[in-house]
Order: C-alpha cells, then sequence, then structure tokens
C-alpha cells in the first residue's frame, strides 16, 4: 500500500505562530488564558491544558495574569477590557486577519458604505467588523449581494477563508451595484492551496484520509472536495479512529490535513497506516499459505 502526502497539508502560517506563541507564553508565565480555544483542534487545546494554558469564553473568568487572543482576532473592546483589568495581552491575531480588521475600519472611517463577505457568526467576520463599529454588512451570497441597495461609495473586505470563486462572482454583482467599489482582497491562499493540493491528490488514490477537529471548518472542506471528486474519503481526529478494514484491498491511499492539525497527530496516523499495511501483508500470506 502506497501512502502519499498531500502537497499542502497541516498547519497554515497563522496557526503556527498562534499555537507557538501561547507554548511560548506556557514556558515563562504562569496564569495564562485563551479567549476560545487558539484552535479548532481539541487534541492541540488539551496539550496546551496540560501546560497551564487554559481557553476560557469571557474576560470575566480571567483574575489576573495573561490573555491570548486567538488567531481569528477579536474587536478593540476586548484589548481595552483586558488593559482595565491589567492583563497582560499576547496578540497571535494572524497578521492577514489584521489586515482585514484594518481594512474594515479604514472603509468605515472614510465615510464609505461596508460589505464583509463571509459568514455571519465566524469569529474572525465578528472581529473584523467590531473593528468597523459593527457598521458592515455581512453577506456570503450572490442571492443576498442582489438586494443590495447602489450606493455611490463601498468598500468590500473579505472573510480570509472564502472561497476566491464566490468572490469573483459576489464583486461582479457589487460592481453594478456601486459607483466607486473599493475591493480589499483579504483572501488567504492557505486554504485554497490544501483545498487544491487535496483535489489532486483524491483524483490518484483508491482512499483519502483527512485529519484534523471535527468542529474545524476548513478539514470538514476538505473532506468535501475529497468527496466530490468521487473518491472514498475518511475524517478522522485522531490514528485511534483508523479501521484495518478501510485498507483492504487499497492500494493507494492520501493523506491531507486541516490548516489547525500539528504535524505530530499526522504523524501518528501515517505511523498507524504503515503498521495496518503490515498486517494485511501478514494476513495476505497466511491466506496464501493456507490455500498451498
Ligand atoms: Fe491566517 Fe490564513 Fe491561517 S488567514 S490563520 S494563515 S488560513
Amino acid at each position: 500500500m502506497e501512502i502519499r502526502i498531500a502537497e499542502n497539508c497541516g498547519f497554515c502560517y497563522g496557526v503556527k505562530r498562534a499555537v507557538n506563541m501561547a507554548q511560548d507564553t506556557s514556558n515563562h508565565l504562569d496564569h495564562s488564558y485563551t479567549l476560545g480555544p487558539i484552535i479548532h483542534n481539541p487534541q492541540v487545546v488539551a496539550n496546551l491544558e496540560n501546560h497551564g494554558v487554559y481557553a476560557v469564553d469571557s474576560l470575566d473568568e480571567i483574575p489576573k495574569g495573561t490573555v491570548i487572543i486567538r488567531s481569528h482576532g477579536v474587536g478593540p473592546a476586548i484589548y481595552e477590557e483586558a488593559t482595565d483589568k491589567g492583563l497582560h495581552v499576547v496578540d497571535a491575531t494572524c497578521p492577514h486577519v489584521k489586515k482585514a480588521q484594518q481594512d474594515a475600519k479604514s472603509v468605515i472611517d472614510s465615510g464609505m458604505s461596508l460589505v464583509i463577505l463571509g459568514e455571519k457568526k465566524h469569529p474572525e467576520v465578528i472581529s473584523i467588523n467590531l473593528w468597523a463599529q459593527n457598521k458592515g454588512i455581512v453577506i456570503e451570497s450572490e442571492e443576498e449581494a442582489k438586494i443590495l441597495p447602489f450606493v455611490e461609495n463601498r468598500g468590500v473586505v473579505v472573510q480570509t477563508t472564502f472561497s476566491q470563486f464566490k468572490f469573483q462572482s459576489i464583486i461582479d454583482i457589487l460592481e453594478k451595484k456601486t459607483q466607486n467599489l473599493k475591493v480589499f482582497k483579504t483572501i488567504c491562499t492557505a486554504t485554497q492551496e490544501r483545498q487544491n493540493s487535496a483535489v489532486d491528490l483524491a483524483k490518484t488514490v483508491d482512499l483519502m484520509i483527512v485529519v484534523g477537529g471535527k468542529n474545524s471548518g476548513n478539514t470538514n472542506r476538505l473532506a468535501e472536495v475529497c468527496r466530490d471528486v468521487g473518491c472514498t474519503t475518511y475524517h478522522i481526529e485522531t490514528a485511534a479512529e483508523l479501521e484495518l478494514a478501510w485498507f483492504n484491498q487499497v492500494n493507494t491511499v492520501g493523506v491531507t490535513a486541516g490548516a489547525s492539525t500539528p504535524d505530530w497527530i499526522i504523524k501518528e496516523v501515517i505511523d498507524t497506516m504503515n503498521e495496518f499495511e503490515e498486517l494485511l501483508a501478514k494476513e495476505a500470506d497466511w491466506a496464501e499459505d493456507f490455500k498451498k
């Protein structure tokens, strides 16, 4: 059985940076907390907890110490509140998200209308809009774009993980509904690169294993795109979920992982698959011997 790994997979730049910052904080400071889980990966969150970095839902739960802002970012009020409480702030907001926040702010500061392309309930989109005094209109479909009114000046900021294709078709609609349209294409290529690599690989293998948190949007999307090209696909969080039967009669297996999946989990999955391969080879030998 041949195991092939997607060219682009696993931690993206912003997630790697955020996890490193959280680990670094745990090495040097006591009483450290992340506002929400640092990434959508339960194993990484549990690992940080073992090193004294706890995920909390609000600043009210932090009596003292350090608050780590995760890669999705937060609104300006959180920085003020944390400073007022005397907390030390470690800002792990991904620089790409920070740029989107600042662009949204500049659109509102210059008196233009703001449209944010993204998922309304996603923490990143919420944080971008908070930097724009919550004045942005969040849309995620062509249908929603079509019902927006005509305005003279409009700025557009985009959720970093938004689809490139959808982005273009929505912009085409907004161009007809705006006299001066200023587009900040704040899409990060990491997600698209991972999806492209997953699709390329899924087309060439018998089976795909997608590794990452079940609560991770980008990992779920990777599994979706692999299934869309007709490849049998299993989405697992850890090696413990792998089943020997999946690999019976399989010649090539592809492996990919979401942007929030650490290397050590990917390695455990590959090691387990190699063990399965040995077991299956032994079973095949026994079957041959039995025939004789
Ligand atoms: Fe940042 Fe892009 Fe990752 S926005 S958190 S590098 S997917």
